[in-house]
């Protein structure tokens, strides 16, 4: 079985990046299971917590990282770049160093995001590049998910309704779960 751990960077109850990756659920195929985690018990990086040792929710993640193959990554865009609630969900995953190459080590990762915005997220997931680089990640370029004009592509239950956005979504979790699959 193919698990594909997904993470959108919002801790807002109606986030769109968060339906987005509900909306990429309807897609993944029986073969793959796809789970949802959640940042919000994720603390603010500080030093001094580390010292005292891993969060244990924080090295829970890690954990099912390390046990997946292949992470999804749904990034809102802030001020033209990552926003910090999930960026610090990030770093504190890379946390102790030697662990990078476990969690992150040639891990299949892709990239999508949702604004209401016009911009899609480009510039936000563009921001992400050096620090998938860093951690020594696989990053799928198969193709590209710029998700603009959010608010009226999904319902009041965060449902995505807008048909030529689910097209695209459809293609874009079926490129990366083969290329998931193809890299066991
Ligand atoms: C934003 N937003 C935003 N949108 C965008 O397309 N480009 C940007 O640079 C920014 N900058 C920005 C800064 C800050 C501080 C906030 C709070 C918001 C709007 C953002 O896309 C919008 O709030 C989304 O709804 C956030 O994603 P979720 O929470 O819906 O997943």
């Amino acid at each position: 079985m193919t698990t594909i751990i997904g993470i959108a960077g919002s801790l807002r109850t109606g986030s769109y990046n968060m339906a987005l990756l509900r909306a990429a659920m309807e897609f993944i195929s029986q073969e793959t299971t796809m789970e949802i985690a959640s940042i919000r018990e994720i603390p603010l990086y500080d030093g001094d917590v580390e010292a005292k040792g891993i969060p244990d929710y924080v090295q829970q993640l890690k954990n099912r990282i390390a046990a997946s193959d292949g992470l999804l990554l749904a990034t809102p865009e802030y001020n033209n770049s990552i926003p910090g609630v999930f960026k610090n969900a990030v770093d504190w995953l890379t946390r102790p160093a030697k662990d990078i190459g476990r969690v992150f080590g040639n891990r299949p990762v892709a990239i999508m995001g949702a604004t209401p915005g016009g911009g899609g997220t480009i510039l936000a997931q563009n921001a992400w590049l050096p620090v998938l680089r860093t951690l020594g990640t696989r990053p799928w370029f198969g193709a590209r998910l710029i998700v603009s004009g959010a608010n009226k592509l999904f319902d009041e239950k965060g449902k995505l309704t807008d048909e030529p956005t689910r097209e695209k979504l459809k293609s874009f979790v079926s490129g990366f779960e083969a290329f998931v699959k193809s890299s066991h």
